[in-house]
């Protein structure tokens, strides 16, 4: 049987399998998919040895920059991304890293949500792995504005500057903005503590303004909370794109696009 993975440590809790199982049995695509604790000071040999027979490896914290470094060769948008979460063996044995993550955002914004984020204000909060990520992706859908804020300013410039080749990216402060926008995405970690970055209420248009928060829990996140407190039209959390950047490693590895909407639904069902 043709063998996938995912690498991550802690892992127990990953999705994956269950998401890639899944994705198998809906399209008759024949293979294994196992998560895998990867030794936090040995991720490399331990990668290398799985892909003496394994074809193609989900990669999760905290391993994705190790992975763009192991990877021979990176696809466009891990190459900007500076992270791969998928990594696919290639004829002759060769890496291929890719990163999905931000084409999952995307299309769980645009497909599943309904979204046009074209001519849209867009802003980002947070400005580590998860928002360097989806980039590329965000900005391919030409938003009127890409605004990035974070705790420390000098991290949101530095991503500004890297990704303004692609777009009408800017940085900022947490509270330097206050005028409404179109759509607010939560790319902290600050809701895995339960805490929420401290940004204006004046940011949402009540019943205009979506916020979209990158995590997901059984109970709605923090920011979901003080979103709709404010009046947010829709809060959507990252359950969808956890199974759309899935869809789109499995579209890589097997040539497969499988339906994710019965999976989503499976999802949010066990998590309930
Ligand atoms: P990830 O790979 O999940 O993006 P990361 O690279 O460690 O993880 O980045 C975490 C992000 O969450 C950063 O933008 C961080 O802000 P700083 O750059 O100022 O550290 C942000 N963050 C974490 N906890 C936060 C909190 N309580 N309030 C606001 N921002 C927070």
């Amino acid at each position: 049987m043709d063998r996938y993975c995912v690498f991550g440590n802690p892992i127990g809790h990953s999705k994956s399998p269950l998401i890639h199982r899944l994705f198998a049995a809906q399209t008759g695509e024949q293979l294994t998919y196992d998560a895998l604790l990867a030794p936090l000071d040995d991720f490399t040999a331990f990668a290398r040895a799985f892909f003496a027979e394994g074809l193609g490896a989900n990669v999760t914290v905290p391993f994705k920059e190790e992975a763009f470094r192991l990877a021979d060769e990176l696809t466009a948008r891990a190459a900007r991304a500076g992270a791969v979460n998928t990594l696919k063996k290639l004829e002759g044995g060769r890496l291929l890293g890719d990163n999905t993550d931000g084409a999952g955002l995307v299309r769980d914004l645009t497909v599943n949500a309904g979204l046009d984020l074209a001519g849209k204000r867009i802003l980002l909060l947070g400005a580590g792995g998860a928002v360097r990520g989806v980039l590329e992706p965000l900005l391919a859908e030409r938003p009127a504005e890409l605004v990035i804020a974070n705790r420390t300013v000098e991290k949101a410039e530095e991503l500004a500057r890297l990704f303004a080749d692609l777009g009408p990216v800017v940085a900022s402060g947490f509270d330097w903005i206050d005028a409404p926008v179109d759509l607010i995405v939560n790319g902290t970690s600050a809701s895995l503590a339960g805490e929420l970055p401290p940004i204006s209420p004046s940011l949402i248009q009540p019943g205009h303004t979506v916020c979209y928060d990158m995590m997901y829990a059984k109970e709605p996140t923090a920011f979901n909370r003080w979103a709709a407190e404010h009046g947010a039209a829709r809060t959507l959390d990252g359950l969808g794109m956890l199974v759309e950047q899935a869809a789109e490693a499995f579209f890589v590895w097997r040539g497969v696009r499988p339906d994710s909407a019965p999976v989503l639904a499976e999802l949010r069902r066990l998590l309930g």
